[in-house]
C-alpha cells in the first residue's frame, strides 16, 4: 500500500516538492554508492585512481587454477572492457603519455571455465582496488563474473570523460542461490537476439537463472528433433517463428558465459493446446453430453502412449539442456473437459479416484516427475502440484506463483514444513503494470518472513521475477523488465537489514537505471531525472 500513497504524491505534488519530501524522508542527502546489487560488505575511500583505456589489463593471477584460455574469463574481459570505458574507439595500441598501467589480476581457486554453472556453484568473490591494481579472488569463474560486474560499476568518469575508480574493498556472496527471470516464449515469439540481450542484462544485475517459458496453449516455437510436427504444426509460423536446436545452443552457450543457469519449462497437463496440433490423440477429446464436441482439454493422463511420448520428448529435452532441473509445470489445470470424458471416467473409477480430479492430476505429475528423475534430472514445479498431492518426491522444488502476501507466506510456511524447497514469484509477476513506482513493492518483499523454524527458512532457494508475455513481445520487453526486475535482485543478492530502505535505495537504484541506459539497456525511468549520457539509440 506504500507504493500506492506515493503514486498520489507523484501526481499531485510538484516535482521539486516532492523530491524535498523524499530527502526529507531519508534524513539526508542520497549517498550514492554506485553497486546494485549492494554488496554483503563494502568499504570505499575517497582515494581515487584515474584508468586508462590505453593501460588498462585484465590478467590471470600467478596462483589461478585458470589461466589464459579459459572460455569463461577470456570472453568477460572482451565484454567488460568497452563496458568500463563506453568512450573508448581506439585499437588498444596507442599509449598516451604518461599513463601508469593499471591491472585487474583475477585468479580462481578452480578451473571451472569450460563447465556449466549449476544449482550449488559459489557465487562469492572478494574484490579489492589500490593503486594501479585490483584483486579479484573467487573460488570458481562464476564467481569471479559476480566480481567482474562489480568492479565495472565501480569505474565512473568526471565531467571532462575521464575515468576513475576509488580505492574499495569488498567481500561479497548471494543471499540466495536461485535468482532468475522467467520469460514466455509462447504468447509471443521473442527473437534469439532479444533473449540473448535479456541475458546480457540479467548478468548487471547478477541473475543467475534463465527460466525459459518455451512452450504454452498460444504456440510451440521449441523445435525438436524427435517430434519436428509440435513445432511445424504448433509454431506460430513453422520457419520464421521457432527455436532451432541451434538457436537453443546459442542461448544456452551465452547464458553459460555469463554464469546463468537455462532451465527449461515444458508445461503440462495443461497449458498444451498447442501441442496437440502436432501430436494426435495427445490432449484428452472433450464431450458435450454422449458425443465428441471437437474441443481438446488437458494432456490425456489414461493412455499409455501419452507418457511413451513424454519420456521420449523429455529424454531429449534432457541432453538439449545441461541444467540438473527441469521445470514441468502442473498449473492452472481444468477439470471440466476432463470430466465430460466417459474413458476418462471409467479410468478414475479403476483407479478409485471416485470423482477427485485433483486425484488423477497428481496420478499423471507423479509419472512425468518419475520420468525426469529417471533421467536424473530434478524437477521443479508450480506450486498446484503440491496444493493438490502433498507427496511428491522430496527433492522436487516448488513454485509459488499464487496470491498475496498472506496466503503466499502461509504456502512458504506449509510447503518448508513438509521439508519442500520453494522458490518464490508470487510478488514478483513484473508483467503487471501501474502507475508510479511499483519497483517499491518489488523492493519490500521478504521472502524469508514466514512463520517457521530456521531449517524451514533454509529451504527457501531463491525467487524469480516473472514476466508472462500476453501484452509484450519484443517491442516492449526491455523496458518493461528493466529496471523494475533488478529491484527484486537486490532483494535475492544483498543483505536484508543493509537494504532495508527502500528511500536509501532509491538515489543508488536511480543511477544504476542510468548505467543500464549508458550500456544500451531501454530500461524504463524510475521518476523524473536525467543521466548523465541520456539514451542514444534509434
Ligand atoms: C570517490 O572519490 C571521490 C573524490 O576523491 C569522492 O568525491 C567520492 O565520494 C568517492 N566515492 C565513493 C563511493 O567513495
Amino acid at each position: 500500500m506504500e507504493a500506492a500513497s506515493f503514486v498520489t504524491f507523484g501526481q499531485y505534488l510538484r516535482p521539486n516538492f516532492y523530491f524535498l519530501l523524499l530527502i526529507f524522508l531519508q534524513n539526508g542527502p542520497p549517498i550514492v554508492e554506485g553497486v546494485w546489487p549492494l554488496p554483503q560488505t563494502f568499504t570505499s575511500s575517497i582515494e581515487r585512481y584515474p584508468l586508462s583505456p590505453e593501460a588498462f589489463y585484465f590478467e590471470y593471477g600467478s596462483q589461478s587454477a585458470a589461466q589464459q584460455g579459459c572460455s569463461v574469463l577470456d570472453g568477460a574481459f572482451m565484454r567488460y572492457f568497452p563496458l568500463l570505458f563506453p568512450d573508448y574507439t581506439g585499437n588498444g595500441v596507442l599509449r598516451l603519455y604518461g599513463d601508469k598501467p593499471f591491472h585487474l589480476v583475477v585468479t580462481v581457486d578452480r578451473d571451472d571455465c569450460e563447465s556449466y554453472p549449476h544449482e550449488d556453484s559459489s557465487e562469492r568473490y572478494n574484490l579489492s582496488v589500490s593503486a594501479r591494481q585490483a584483486s579479484l579472488n573467487a573460488e570458481t569463474v562464476w564467481g569471479a563474473l559476480r566480481g567482474l560486474e562489480t568492479f565495472s560499476q565501480l569505474v565512473y568518469q568526471d565531467d571532462f570523460g575521464s575515468y576513475f575508480v576509488n580505492k574499495t574493498d569488498i567481500a561479497d556472496f548471494p543471499r540466495f542461490q536461485f535468482r532468475g527471470i522467467l520469460l514466455d516464449t509462447s504468447r509471443h515469439y521473442l527473437p534469439v537476439q532479444t533473449i540473448l540481450q535479456t541475458l546480457d542484462a540479467m548478468a548487471y544485475s547478477k541473475f543467475n537463472v534463465f527460466h525459459w517459458h518455451i512452450v504454452d496453449d498460444p504456440s510451440f516455437p521449441y523445435q525438436s528433433r524427435t517430434y519436428p510436427d509440435l513445432s511445424s504444426k504448433g509454431a506460430f509460423h513453422p520457419m520464421t517463428h521457432i527455436y532451432t536446436q541451434s538457436d537453443v545452443r546459442r542461448v544456452i552457450s551465452h547464458a553459460r558465459l555469463w554464469g546463468i543457469r537455462v532451465l527449461p519449462e515444458f508445461d503440462s497437463p495443461g497449458h498444451t493446446k498447442s501441442w496437440g496440433k502436432g501430436q494426435s490423440d495427445l490432449l484428452t477429446p472433450c464431450y458435450k453430453g454422449s458425443s465428441l464436441s471437437g474441443t481438446f482439454g488437458p494432456v490425456n493422463p489414461i493412455l499409455p502412449s501419452t507418457y511413451q511420448f513424454m519420456a521420449t520428448l523429455f529424454k531429449e529435452v534432457s541432453l538439449v539442456f545441461p541444467d540438473s532441473h527441469i521445470h514441468l509445470g502442473g498449473d492452472e489445470v481444468n477439470f471440466s473437459c476432463w470430466s465430460s470424458n466417459p474413458d476418462v471416467r471409467a479410468f478414475m473409477k479403476k483407479m478409485g479416484f471416485g470423482v477427485d480430479f485433483t486425484k488423477l492430476e497428481a496420478f499423471y505429475m507423479e509419472n512425468i516427475v518419475n520420468i525426469t528423475s529417471a533421467l536424473n534430472k530434478t524437477a521443479i514445479v508450480w506450486q498446484d502440484v503440491f496444493d493438490y498431492h502433498e507427496r511428491i518426491p522430496k527433492d522436487t522444488v516448488l513454485h509459488i506463483w499464487k496470491g498475496n502476501p498472506a496466503s503466499y507466506k502461509a504456502e512458504l510456511s506449509r510447503m518448508t514444513k513438509a521439508g519442500m524447497k520453494v522458490l518464490l514469484a508470487a510478488p514478483w509477476y513484473i508483467n503487471h503494470i501501474s502507475y508510479g513506482q511499483d519497483w517499491r513493492e518489488y523492493y519490500n518483499v521478504q521472502p524469508l518472513d514466514f512463520p517457521g523454524t530456521e531449517e524451514q527458512k533454509k529451504l527457501v532457494i531463491g525467487g524469480e521475477v516473472c514476466m508472462w508475455g500476453e501484452y509484450v513481445d519484443a517491442t516492449n520487453l526491455t523496458p518493461r523488465l528493466w529496471p523494475r526486475a533488478s529491484a527484486a535482485a537486490e532483494r535475492l543478492w544483498s543483505d536484508e537489514k543493509q537494504t532495508s530502505s527502500v528511500d536509501k535505495a532509491f538515489p543508488r537504484f536511480q543511477d544504476f537505471r542510468c548505467k543500464l541506459v549508458r550500456r544500451g539497456i531501454r530500461a524504463e525511468p524510475l521518476y523524473v531525472g536525467h543521466c548523465k549520457h541520456e539514451y542514444q539509440g534509434r
